[in-house]
């Protein structure tokens, strides 16, 4: 029988997995269960609090996984569960682009 290393089994249950649904603010799954938990059950409240969906990739990433979470809690089909607004522009612009009207290629 192998002999138990109880610093190990300690230490495992001490350390928590954690799990970054939205890499660009570094928002974990943890993070977004607890404000889930606190009734706060609507993407566009979660994006206000937390930042999510606001990084560079403007939520590309993190968007979907929220709903999936979201949808899971509240039992609703992934459907109903309203997104937030998507606003343009979505790629970076040159400031030269805008201002001087030359072709951006
Ligand atoms: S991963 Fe959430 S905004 Fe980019």
């Amino acid at each position: 029988m192998a002999e138990c290393d109880c610093s190990n089994q300690k230490e495992q249950k001490e350390r928590k997995d954690v799990t970054v649904v939205c890499r660009c603010e570094d928002i974990t799954l943890e993070k977004i269960r607890e404000y889930i938990d606190k009734g706060i059950t609507d993407l566009e409240q979660l994006k206000r609090l937390l930042r999510v969906g606001m990084g560079p990739c403007q939520g590309r990433t993190c968007t979907p996984l929220i709903i999936r979470e979201i949808a899971a809690v509240t039992g609703k089909p992934l459907s109903e569960v309203p997104l937030t607004t998507f606003r343009p522009p979505t790629a970076p612009v040159k400031l030269g682009v805008l201002a001087g009207g030359e072709c951006d290629d």
